[in-house]
């Protein structure tokens, strides 16, 4: 009998999937800094406590009495009609926005709706450009597609139109074309602004005179604290050039596994054309959306409460132990994180090391720049622990800060 042995499948890999796992596995090793962490500051998950279980399952009973074999069968590819209108009313009711249920295309959470975006436009070695720093994920995402990623900076007004300029001049002289432009454009997720009204008009006319396509990423937009709400791009737009994202995750819950894309119509079928037969998750889909009809506004209005308690009580933490010294701690208007600069002079592997001990868990800065840097900053996420832990560990950690700093 021949003697059995695995084959190696390594050599087999498509090159995006090669590609995929490298950037995984980078993304995952730099924000493990704790294996077992008390106050679990690093990734966006979403309040425990704020899920709406009894009237999560009494949706569900109703949904399953209303809509029988329809909810537990295939469903339609663009995702199920009532949850397409449910974003269109969500849109409407928020930001006073007119969109039709064929401008939505339902997936499964927002991070598949941008990579089907970025599977319909990005070539291997084309340019992409998004902001440095950007979102740890979708970093992931768009290096799996083996762009040429250009990361373009961000100050307390958003994406910095002035560099954008000189990247899309660079590439047109060069004789190329940016294939997209991805940005984060409320709570900017690491680093905190909502980019302001001109700051969007300048991006959009860039868009349009480089000819290239803006994916807007507002997976928190609903969660604002404070602040004035702009139009978002996609509103803005006059030349059909944005195609936006948007999620359950943080105004429902993460497991739902349920977001969108807004575009142009024309745009639905390339965006779908990465979708898998059967609908995403047409049962879920139809939970979700018996239960956002008759709670949404009240819901959301709960969360606001409950994230800026947070959000203020991990800044309060940070600010009465790290005084007097030159860190800098963010006040995003909404959203679930904090973006810290150490102050200058800080050892990193100290501050690691005596987090862990404390057993505070952040993301170093590193994880989130497309092109290497980030090292003098932190992200906290004040999103998963309570009022009181988001205090006591931004209390440990702001100690922590200043041990570690000479
Ligand atoms: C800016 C941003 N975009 C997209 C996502 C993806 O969220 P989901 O796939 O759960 O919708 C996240 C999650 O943390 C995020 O922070």
């Amino acid at each position: 009998m021949a003697t059995q042995h695995a084959i190696d499948f390594r050599p087999l890999l498509s090159t995006r999937a090669q590609i995929g796992q490298t950037a995984r596995g980078t993304i995952a090793s730099a924000t493990r800094t704790v294996a077992t962490p008390l106050y679990e500051f690093g990734g966006g998950r979403p309040d425990p406590g704020s899920f709406p279980y009894d009237d999560l399952v009494a949706a569900t009973a109703a949904m399953m009495k209303a809509e029988g074999a329809d909810a537990l069968t295939y469903g339609d590819s663009l995702g199920y009609t009532g949850l397409r209108d449910l974003v269109a009313h969500k849109y409407r009711l928020f930001e006073g926005l007119e969109v039709e249920r064929d401008n939505i295309l339902i997936a499964n959470g927002s991070s598949h709706a941008l990579s089907l975006a970025i599977s319909a436009f990005v070539d291997l070695g084309d340019p992409l450009i998004c902001e440095a720093p950007t979102f740890s994920g979708t970093l992931a995402t768009i290096r799996r597609h083996g762009p040429e990623v250009i990361g373009v900076p961000v100050d307390e007004q958003g994406l910095v139109t002035g560099v954008l300029r000189e990247r899309l001049e660079g590439l047109r002289r060069a004789g190329r074309r940016c294939k997209m432009i991805y940005t984060i454009v409320n709570f900017q997720n690491p680093s905190g602004p909502t980019m302001t009204l001109s700051r969007r008009h300048e991006l959009l006319a860039l868009a349009q005179e480089y000819e290239t396509i803006i994916l807007e990423d507002d997976a928190y937009g609903e969660l604002r604290f404070e602040g004035e709400q702009h139009p978002s791009l996609y509103a803005l737009d006059t030349a059909g050039c944005v195609i936006r994202s948007g999620t359950l995750s943080k105004i429902l819950g993460a497991g739902t596994r349920l977001g969108w894309l807004c575009a142009p119509k024309e745009m639905i079928p390339a965006l779908s054309s990465f979708n898998f037969g059967g609908g995403v998750n047409p049962f879920m889909s139809r939970i979700a959306t018996y239960y956002m009809r008759d709670h949404m506004p009240e819901h959301v209005a709960r969360l606001v409460e409950v994230y800026r308690n947070k959000r203020d009580a991990m800044r309060r933490g940070l600010l009465e132990t790290l005084e007097g010294i030159d860190a800098r701690v963010n006040k995003p208007e909404g959203g679930f994180f904090l973006w810290i600069r150490l102050p200058t002079g800080t050892d990193r592997t100290r501050l690691a090391e005596l987090a862990a001990e404390a057993r505070v868990q952040y993301v170093p800065g590193t994880s989130f720049f497309p092109g290497g840097g980030g090292e003098e900053f932190i992200r906290l996420a004040y999103s998963y622990e309570s009022v009181e832990k988001c205090y006591e560990g931004a209390r440990l950690l702001g100690q922590a800060i200043r041990a570690a700093t000479h």
